[in-house]
């Protein structure tokens, strides 16, 4: 086995994971990731922004199990919920006040309301969010036991899939009429 095995993001060969670039080229700058560094923009309707440090846009971390991501939140910005199919994830607020919750498999809310230096940790596979609820802007680092986690985001895979699930399967799920389905489609349209 070896220390480490940096990803070759061109590679063509096919696997689960990326294979190691030659370790007589690799540098210190590939352990170094400058992208969580930075306030996002979350001048958007969901108030939201996330920067991801995982093994896409940081190839160091391949094969290591590991990622990050940086959230910032207006007031009252939303990241919206979503989960994770292949890692726990444990947040830490850096700024501000977040409303952090997910729901068990059971169907039971868990949630506390976080400030600096807290932590919250939502298991594999749970549907999470996280929402600013405090006077000022928010951030948050959040730790992953993946490398590419991966991001399940019920609205988008619901309302805004490629191509769309029909209307009668929303119309039935929700118990509602079409306009109802309509409206929320053309929100993500
Ligand atoms: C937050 O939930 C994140 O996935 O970064
Ligand atoms: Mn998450």
């Amino acid at each position: 086995m070896k220390d480490f095995c940096v990803a070759d993001l061109n590679a063509t060969v096919s696997l689960n994971g990326f294979p190691c670039k030659p370790v007589a080229e690799v540098t210190s700058d590939d352990f170094f990731f400058d992208g969580l560094s930075k306030e996002g923009n979350t001048d958007n309707p969901f108030g939201f922004a996330v920067a991801q440090g995982n093994v896409l846009s940081f190839p160091g971390l391949n094969t290591l199990g590991i990622s990050m991501n940086r959230v910032d939140l207006a007031p009252r910005g939303i990241n919206a919920p979503h989960s994770h199919p292949r890692a726990t994830e444990s947040i830490v607020v850096i700024k501000g006040k977040v409303l952090v919750g997910f729901v068990s498999t059971s169907n039971v809310y868990f949630y506390k309301v976080l400030t600096v230096g807290q932590m919250f940790v939502i298991p594999r596979g749970l549907v999470h969010f996280q929402y600013n609820v405090g006077h000022s802007k928010a951030s948050l680092l959040t730790a992953f036991n993946s490398q590419l986690p991966g991001a399940v985001i019920v609205s988008r895979t619901l309302f805004a899939s490629n191509p769309p699930i029909p209307n009668q399967i929303l119309t039935k799920t929700f118990q509602v009429d079409d306009d109802v389905i309509n409206s929320i489609k053309s929100k993500f349209a």
